[in-house]
Formats: C-alpha cells, sequence, structure tokens
C-alpha cells in the first residue's frame, strides 16, 4: 500500500478543484456539473476522483497511432477504479514533422501540459505519450504541476521484412539511407524498404529515444511495472493501459505526488538504466530538464563514473542486434532491473506506492533469455554515454562510446569546418570537397541557440566522395544532438555551444583536434593566445528574434547541460545534484 502523506490533503478534489473565479464558488461548480451534463452526464459520475488523460493523438503523430484503444482501455481502468475519466488534448509532438525540430517544441508541450493540468479540475492525470519529445515534454510539465501523475507510454512498433531481412525506423532507415548514398542500392530497392521501415502504429523499434525515454520513465517510477515495452498494437499494450487508468484513481485518493517519486534516488536509477539499456545521447539533455524542474542538476561527471561501472547489457539496435519488441518477449525492465539491482537505489518510490526494489522482487525470477546479458558478459563493458571534457568543451560533450568505431575513439585528425547546417547541405557531398577518412568533421551553429532547437544534425553524413570509396565511420563533431537510432563515432552537445561564443566557434579548417575516450578528452590542438585572438576577431553575436515563440526560445534557453529547458521553468529552488 503506498505510504500516507505526512499531512492530510484538504484541498478540494474532484470537480470542487480550481474553482474557477466567478466570485461565488458555489455558482461555479453549478455552471460545470450544468455543462458536463451538457455532455451526458448524470451525478452518479460526478461525486469521484477526476483523472484527466493527457491525449496527444494527431493525424501527424503515427507513433501515438493507437491513442483512441489506448484512450478507451485508460478510462475503463479509471471507472473500473470508481474515478471519472476526462481526457483533454495537447500538443502532440513527432519527430519527422516538426519544423524546424521537434527539441524546439518539447518546452512549449512541457508548457502546454503543465498549464492544462493546473487549469482544469484533476486529482491525478494520466500522461499518454510515446514519440521521442512527448514524454520528457509530459514529465516536465507534470513535475511542476505537482499533482498525482502516471505515464502511459505509447509502445514501439512492428519490426517488418524487407527481401526477408528485419528492418524497423530508424536504425534501418540510416543504414539503407546510406547504402543508397554509396550507390550500393538502386531507386527500386529504396523504395521497396520504405515500405517496410514502419510497419505499424507506435514509436521507434530500436533503442532510439523514445525507446530510451520508455525505459526511463519505468526506471523514474513513473509508469506502470513493465509499461516501458509493450508493443503499441499488443494486449499486453491495452492491459497496461487499464492498469494505468486504475492507478491513478489509487494515486489520487492516496495523494502520492509526483515530487515523491521525482527523487534525486530515482534521477540516479535512470541514469543507471539508460547507462545499461545503451540509450539515446538525447535520454541525458531530457532527464536534465525533467530534474531540473524539481530543482535538481544531473552531474555529468558523476554519470561519466558510473558509466565505467555500468556495463551495457541490453543487445538491441543500434548498439546491439534486436527491437523493442523482443526486449518485451525477455521480460522488458524487470529482466534488466534484475540484472542492474545492485547498482540501484531500491528505496525509490514508485507510483503503484511501493519501491523499485520491492517491484523487482515482485516480478519475480526471471527466466532464460538472449536480449538482457548479465553483468558478467555484458554487450559492451561500459555505459553506452560517455562525457568529454577539453579545451573544445570546457562545459562537457558527449559521446555514444557502444555505437562509435573502435578505431576512432582514440583519434587525432585535421578539421574540416562546417559554418552551419546550410554550409555542411551545401558543401558535404561536392567532389572538390577537401577531405578524406582521417579528418575530423566539424559542424558549428547547431545547438541550443544555433539553430535553434539543437537539432539532431549531428549526425553529420559521410562525405558522398568518402561514401563512395567504403568509408563508414568518420570522427564527428557539433553542438548539436543525434538521434538515438544512429551510430558512428560521433561527439555531441558541445557545451557551450558555437552560437554563443563557445570555442567551437573558433576551429578552423586545418586545425588538429584531439579525440581521445580513454581520456574523456576532446582537444583543439591550438595555443591559447591563438584562440584568444580568433574570439577578438570574430565576437558572437547570439542569434535573436523579434517576436513570439522564438523570441521566448531564444532568450532563455539553458545550454545542453541544463536540458535545453527555459531558464525560468526549472525549479526556483535547488536541491543540489543528483546523484548524490
Ligand atoms: Fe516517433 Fe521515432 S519518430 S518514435
Ligand atoms: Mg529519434
Amino acid at each position: 500500500m503506498p505510504k500516507k502523506p505526512a499531512v492530510p490533503h484538504t484541498d478540494p478534489t474532484g470537480l470542487k478543484k480550481n474553482l474557477t473565479s466567478y466570485g461565488d464558488n458555489e455558482f461555479s461548480l453549478f455552471l460545470r456539473k450544468a455543462f458536463i451534463k451538457g455532455a451526458g452526464y448524470t451525478d452518479a459520475a460526478l461525486d469521484r476522483p477526476v483523472i484527466g488523460i493527457a491525449n496527444t493523438g494527431s493525424a501527424y503523430n503515427p507513433c501515438h497511432g493507437n491513442m483512441a484503444q489506448l484512450m478507451e482501455a485508460v478510462k475503463r481502468g479509471i471507472m473500473l477504479a470508481g474515478g471519472l475519466p476526462m481526457d483533454f488534448p495537447t500538443i502532440s509532438i513527432h519527430e519527422s514533422f516538426s519544423f524546424p525540430t521537434s527539441m524546439y517544441l518539447r518546452n512549449l508541450m512541457a508548457m502546454d501540459t503543465e498549464e492544462m493540468i493546473r487549469a482544469q479540475p484533476m486529482d491525478a492525470v494520466v500522461l499518454i505519450g510515446g514519440c521521442d519529445k512527448t514524454v520528457p515534454a509530459q514529465l516536465m510539465g507534470a513535475a511542476s504541476a505537482g499533482i498525482p501523475a502516471i505515464e502511459l507510454i505509447t509502445g514501439s512498433m512492428l519490426t517488418g521484412s524487407h527481401r526477408s531481412e528485419r528492418v524497423g525506423a530508424c536504425t534501418d532507415c540510416r543504414r539503407y539511407w546510406g547504402k543508397y548514398r554509396a550507390q550500393e542500392i538502386d531507386d527500386q530497392e529504396i523504395s521497396d524498404v520504405n515500405q517496410q521501415l514502419v510497419a505499424s502504429v507506435g514509436t521507434c523499434s530500436v533503442m532510439g529515444t523514445a525507446s530510451t525515454m520508455a525505459c526511463i520513465a519505468e526506471a523514474l517510477g513513473m509508469t506502470i511495472p513493465g509499461g516501458a515495452t509493450p508493443p503499441a498494437v499488443t494486449a499486453d499494450r491495452m492491459r497496461i493501459a487499464e492498469l494505468t487508468g486504475a492507478q491513478a484513481v489509487r494515486m489520487a485518493k492516496e495523494h502520492l505526488t509526483i515530487d515523491k517519486i521525482l527523487t534525486a534516488d530515482a534521477f540516479e536509477n535512470a541514469m543507471r538504466v539508460l547507462l545499461a539499456i545503451g540509450g539515446s545521447t538525447n535520454g541525458i539533455v531530457h532527464l536534465a530538464a525533467i530534474a531540473g524542474r524539481v530543482g535538481l542538476d544531473i552531474d555529468l561527471k558523476a554519470l561519466d563514473r558510473m558509466g565505467r561501472e555500468t556495463p551495457v547489457l541490453l543487445d538491441l539496435k543500434p548498439s546491439g542486434q534486436h527491437y523493442m519488441e523482443d526486449f518485451h518477449k525477455a521480460g522488458g525492465m524487470a529482466t534488466l532491473l534484475r540484472q542492474l539491482r545492485p547498482l540501484l537505489k531500491l528505496n525509490a518510490l514508485t507510483v503503484t506506492g511501493r519501491t523499485l526494489g520491492e517491484e523487482i522482487e515482485l516480478a519475480g525470477p526471471g527466466f532464460a533469455q538472449e536480449v538482457v546479458k548479465s553483468i558478467g558478459s555484458p554487450i559492451y563493458p561500459q555505459g553506452g554515454i560517455a562525457v568529454l571534457y577539453g579545451n573544445l568543451a570546457p562545459g562537457g560533450a558527449i559521446i555514444k562510446q557502444s555505437a562509435a568505431h573502435p578505431d576512432l575513439m582514440e583519434h587525432e585528425g585535421r578539421a574540416v569546418v562546417f559554418e552551419n547546417a546550410a554550409d555542411l547541405a551545401a558543401r558535404i557531398d561536392t567532389d572538390d570537397l577537401d577531405v578524406n577518412k582521417d579528418d575530423v568533421l566539424v559542424l558549428k551553429n547547431i545547438g541550443p541557440k544555433g539553430a535553434p532547437g539543437m537539432p539532431e544534425a549531428g549526425y553529420i553524413p559521410i562525405p558522398r566522395k568518402l561514401a563512395v570509396q567504403g568509408v563508414k565511420d568518420i570522427v564527428r563533431i557539433s553542438d548539436g544532438r543525434m538521434s538515438g537510432t544512429a551510430f558512428g563515432t560521433i561527439v555531441l552537445h558541445v557545451t557551450p555551444e558555437s552560437a554563443i561564443g563557445g570555442p567551437l566557434a573558433h576551429v578552423k579548417n586545418g586545425d588538429r583536434i584531439r579525440l581521445s575516450v580513454k581520456d574523456r578528452e576532446i582537444s583543439l590542438l591550438v595555443p591559447k593566445a591563438e584562440l584568444k585572438k580568433r574570439a577578438l576577431e570574430n565576437p558572437a553575436v547570439p542569434p535573436t528574434a523579434e517576436r513570439g515563440y522564438q523570441k521566448l526560445f531564444l532568450d532563455t534557453v539553458t545550454q545542453a547541460d541544463k536540458g535545453v529547458d527555459f531558464d525560468f521553468m526549472r525549479a526556483a529552488q535547488t536541491k543540489g545534484s543528483t546523484p548524490r
């Protein structure tokens, strides 16, 4: 049973919550009842906990294409447990349909979610999200709103089959596109595979950002146990939805608020899981943003230390070979958490009112399977993400070492510089680009303010002239992000970014750059005095906008280490950093 709150909860609940300001509370309630009866409800439906459901269905979001079925199952769960379900729309963000980049809109979705939770009477909220930015946006918003909240993941898509090879978005999207760029496959084949990469509704089927955030949500204690992995179109997913609705009612009755779940320990568990699943590099940005909403900083140096003792156990693409549905069949997160048990903070509370340790116990002993490896024989000996420092990234940079090429992780090379994404697009495939396989590609101005929104352009394509020679990887550096489904020796999130005058801004063609993942180093081998001179000659002019959301974004967005959230959205009170 959930722990009882220390102070009894006496605020108005149900439809009496947050009465509007007509100056007459009885009249406000009278109006509410009149309008809801206009929708066909009887009084019997009204005197019970109200559970909001954030509905993120959208024709632009096939990753949420099972929303109608999920909604029905959540409502069934809420009603079975004695609550009144009230769904409401919020923004929905899909990776491929969001211009200029989904990350630019994440904070807007977080604000929408927070304010709709605050505005409308509800005693708890079910957040339904799946596609990359939606789950972090919902957790950020709910963390700030503060009421009991539970996340329901939409679930992964099924895998498809291309000429009898199993394929799924979007590691295979990139792999096939790479083959097409290298002229290894023709127009017919690229068109054929396009039909198979997304075989059903649901989120990307590899360990991209969506799967990463699903696992992180469960590790944080924010989903029903087992809620991360059921594919979108399965009965398991619908049962999780029903259980989620029912649990939301219990959380409302027990006043199990989100601050009791999103603790420093919960974030530490999430960081462990991020490392052990070979999760998306975006996961760390989102974790920093969610933590900021409850007054915590993610300690990147500690993340790196944790990485040295947390091997990658999950054999999923892009670090390994399987897909999300295989992880689900292998027992899902319970199988992984059982392995990680000695490294976890087992006393962290979850939405069930039980601790993570109790949930691992309840999940039973497990069974033989091949997707989650044991700590003794991991997929990769260290955590998926390493944190780099050096004069090129005084505020840190990251590399997904588990998806990088071992031969390039200790590398020194000549910089080939692109000033921004447009410059890259214009020159990367030209025949006269002066580049060879030992060079280091540098892309500037794709950071939080630079692009803006820190697009996933950090996955710089292999220049066509090298691709056709068979070059599959090359060291790449930027202040942007890359998709969790991508792979390569790619340094990301260089902080501070070039648009605000970070050292990356002053790299020139022909400079030498050293990457040492072993030493966690990213260095520009140019004398200090020369860098100072370049900074004076070429002062940064941070981008601005005249009006609107873009102005808000450019004026207030933080750097990657603070989660790319707006500075004023972070919790006013700081509680230090995590892990402790
Ligand atoms: Fe939605 Fe990949 S595009 S999860
Ligand atoms: Mg993605």
